[in-house]
């Protein structure tokens, strides 16, 4: 069975696109894509050879899926794929890697992301970057509930699909107690007690109480 953190992934790459996987370690999104017949092609990258290796080997055979050496979006050019998928890794390497290499970013159509932290800081990159966040979805895999954050450039205006998932009181009940945890920390010290970011995360501890007890999940 397709793990849901990747399908959740696969469904919002458009029908017929070229993907590119960043980070691909050992395929199993970049395989998923071909099987699914979601993408046409898929360019799988990875910067370390060890991942490298696994990869290679598990696409051997699949003649629509291209293993490329190097880091983040360097090793394409622009106009080669459509559709960007980095999945799997922190907020601040996937800006990087985004940042890095602008031409291939501004020739593709859709940029999709699951961060295993820092989502705020995709979105905020995103746009800064004049991407609009198209839609966006939970998915939990092991227990642990991950964001996939959809970007398109002037996409129709919709409900995104987190908004009615039904992970979406467990994923903001897990913020939460995760930020209090954070204010319980600061709290012991003066200095982080009076910085920008206690009071950014105490507001945004109170918004989500706000949802929780008035049963409105929406962001
Ligand atoms: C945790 S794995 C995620 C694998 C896969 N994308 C997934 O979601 O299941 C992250 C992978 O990204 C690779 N990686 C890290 N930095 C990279 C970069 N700058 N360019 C390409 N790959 C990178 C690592 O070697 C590792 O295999």
């Amino acid at each position: 069975m397709i793990d849901s953190r990747i399908s959740g992934v696969i469904n919002f790459v458009r029908e017929d696109s070229r993907v590119a996987d960043i980070g691909a370690d050992h395929g199993y999104l970049s395989i998923e894509l071909i099987k699914s017949g979601r993408a046409l092609n898929v360019i799988a990258t990875e910067k370390n050879i060890g991942p490298f290796e696994a990869l290679t080997k598990n696409i051997y055979g699949l003649d629509k899926v291209e293993a490329r050496l190097g880091d983040g979006l360097k090793v394409l050019s622009a106009g080669e794929v459509d559709t960007i998928c980095i999945a799997g890794m922190g907020g601040a390497l996937i800006t990087k890697i985004l940042s890095d290499a602008p031409e291939v970013v501004q020739s593709v159509r859709q940029i999709i992301i699951q961060p295993m932290n820092a989502a705020e800081k995709i979105r905020a990159w995103l746009v800064e970057n004049n991407w609009t966040i198209a839609d966006e979805d939970l998915a939990e895999s092991a227990g642990i509930i991950y964001e996939i954050i959809c970007a398109e450039k002037n996409p129709p205006a919709k409900i995104f699909k987190r908004e009615s998932s039904p992970l979406l009181k467990k994923f903001l009940t897990q913020r939460r107690e995760k930020l209090q945890r954070v204010l319980a920390e600061m709290g012991k010290s003066d200095s982080a007690r009076t910085s920008e970011k206690f009071l950014t995360t105490r507001a945004e501890v109170d918004a989500l109480n706000k949802k929780l007890r008035g049963r409105c999940y929406v962001l």
